[in-house]
Formats: structure tokens, sequence, C-alpha cells
């Protein structure tokens, strides 16, 4: 029986999450140490195709009439790659990304699956489909996740590069002039990004002037880092992520537990640290200097994170 595997990282928004739905730039780094895979192995004549996520309970038809966005990146990959009828395949995608978490599961999920489908099609390498469909594909699907998606987790996450992203434009790559570390710690709350993208929006509509006002800080912090990042100054990271962050935090997209983890990062030895994604939970990511990574991990289980990722970004 034939198997095709695809796989899809994580990813990290570094600077600029929330301005970039409202046209900003934002930078974002995949996170190879974290994974979505998806298997589709051939099953037996007429039992038509299912896809099953074990890790989220989930076991799905692809003919199912509901909206879901298993079924409907299978769905979309398969027309795409041409294959008129339903296909008789068992699929099984399994992550260790975390949900809800701010490090693009949904669009990881996602990406691994439109590849698989590729992949099992067995189309010679130069009618396979470029990154380009595969994005917008994942795009499509990550609209089911939340109504108004800025496009950036899908993007970092189908290029596998670091990324400026500016909504509606051609994704830049950016230079690593020099290795920097990111210890990445979950705060085991799960976030809905629809929720807190569509919270901001409202508060954006009440006070627009002012939304409008700390979207472009953010913008301008972005870029500023970018130009750090390509520059080698990595010593700027951290006092710029504290400044984003207590941006974020007049968005009202902090919380608690990440305020007190966030503490705990930089009372350990980080240079500096911020939510990533969405916020209200989920993730937050700390710039540290490699002679601190391991205090600032274990300062951070100790104050209680779910998980921790450390990654470095750039070879
Ligand atoms: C979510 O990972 C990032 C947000 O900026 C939403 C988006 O860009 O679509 C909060």
């Amino acid at each position: 029986m034939a198997t095709s595997t695809a796989t899809a990282p994580g990813k990290a928004i570094l600077f600029g999450e929330h301005a970039v739905v409202y046209g900003r730039a934002a930078i974002a780094v995949p996170v190879t140490e974290v994974k979505a895979t998806a298997t589709i192995t051939d099953a037996h004549a007429g039992s038509g195709c299912t896809i099953a996520a074990p890790d989220v309970g989930a076991h799905v038809q692809l003919s199912t009439p509901q909206e879901d966005p298993l079924a409907l990146a299978v769905r979309l990959a398969i027309e795409e790659a041409g294959i008129g009828e339903e296909p008789d395949w068992q699929i099984t995608v399994r992550s260790d990304v975390p949900i809800a978490g701010g490090m693009g599961s949904g669009a990881a999920v996602s990406a691994a699956l439109v590849k698989a489908v590729f992949s099992h099609r067995r189309l010679p390498s130069h009618r396979q489909p470029d990154a380009g469909t595969v994005n917008r594909i994942v795009y499509a699907v990550e609209k089911l996740h939340h109504a108004n998606p800025s496009g950036i987790d899908n993007t970092v996450v189908v290029y596998r590069q670091p990324v400026r992203f500016v909504r509606g434009e051609p994704p830049q790559r950016f230079e690593i002039a020099r290795p920097f570390h990111l210890v990445i710690a979950d705060t085991g709350i799960a976030s809905s990004t629809a929720a807190v993208v569509s919270d901001v929006r409202r508060a954006w509509e009440k006070d627009t002037k002012r939304y409008e006002a700390v979207f472009d800080g953010i913008g301008e912090i972005a870029e500023t880092a970018r130009r750090a990042i390509e520059s080698g100054n990595i010593d700027a990271l951290g006092p710029l992520m504290k400044e984003n962050h207590r941006l974020l935090r007049m968005l009202d997209v902090s919380s608690g537990e990440l305020e007190r983890l966030i503490a705990v990062a930089e009372e350990g030895g980080a240079s500096g640290a911020k939510l990533s994604g969405a916020g209200r939970g989920g993730n937050l990511i700390a710039a540290v200097e490699r002679k601190n990574v391991e205090a600032v991990k274990e300062a951070l289980l100790a104050g209680g994170a779910a998980g921790i990722v450390v990654t470095q970004i750039g070879a």
C-alpha cells in the first residue's frame, strides 16, 4: 500500500501581531522543534477518504457536509491536484504544535495535509504545485479558524523561512546575520485567536485613533527589529520585545498568566519577553543570550510554564 508523509513546522511571531491584521509589518520565524505530520495510506476500494487527528480526537469523512478545517484542507488540495472523485485514502495527522497557543497549530496541520495530498498524487516534480499554491489553500482554511486572518501564520509555516509580512504584499525573506535564541513558554491557557482578534476589532471600532497609533508603534518596532536582525544587532531584540509587549498590553491582549511568566523570564535572565500570537493565553517568547538559556528555561518551568521550546534562529 502506497504511503506518503509531509510535515510543516510551528511558527513564532517575533514582532507585530495584531497590528499586522491592520496592514502594519510583522516578522515571524518557523519553529522546527515542533511540527505537524500528515500521512496518507491507500485504503481498500470503495472506503472513501477518512481523516483522523488522534491528538484532538477528530475523525472525519472527506465528504462531511460540516465546515471542517481538516476536510476543507484535503478537499481544496484534491481539487488543485486534479483528482476527480473522492480517493480511497486513510489520512492521519499528528501534531506537537501546542493547540490554541499562538504557534500556528492550525496552519501547520493544514499545510502538512495539503503537502501530503500533493505528494501522494505523485506528479512529476515540475508539475507539483508551488509553495504559493499551498499557501493560498492553507490561507483559505485559516479563514475557517478565524474570520479575518492576516495570512502571516500560513505564510511562515508554508515557506519555512523567516518572513517580513505585510498584508496583501508578497512575503519577504529576511537574513539572520547572527543567530539568536528564543525560549518559548506555554502558559497552558488555550486562547482562541478568533475571539481575541474580534475583541481587538470591536475596540478599534470604538477608539480607532488610539488603536491606529498603537498599531503604528508596533509596526515601527517590527521594522526596527528586522533591521537589527539583518545587521546582527541581536542585543536590541530584548528591549524591543519589552516595548512591543507594552503596546500589546494597551490592546488588552495580555493576561495575568502571561504577565507573570514574562516577569519570571526577565528576572531569570532573559533580555526581554513578550506574548506571541493572539495573546490572552498561549505562548510567550523571550530573547535570551545563549549562556542564560538553561536558567531561563528552569525559571519558567519552576514558575509553572506548561511547556518550553528552545529554538535557535539562524544557522
Ligand atoms: C495570530 O497568530 C496573529 C494575529 O496577528 C492574527 C493574524 O495575523 O491573523 C493575532
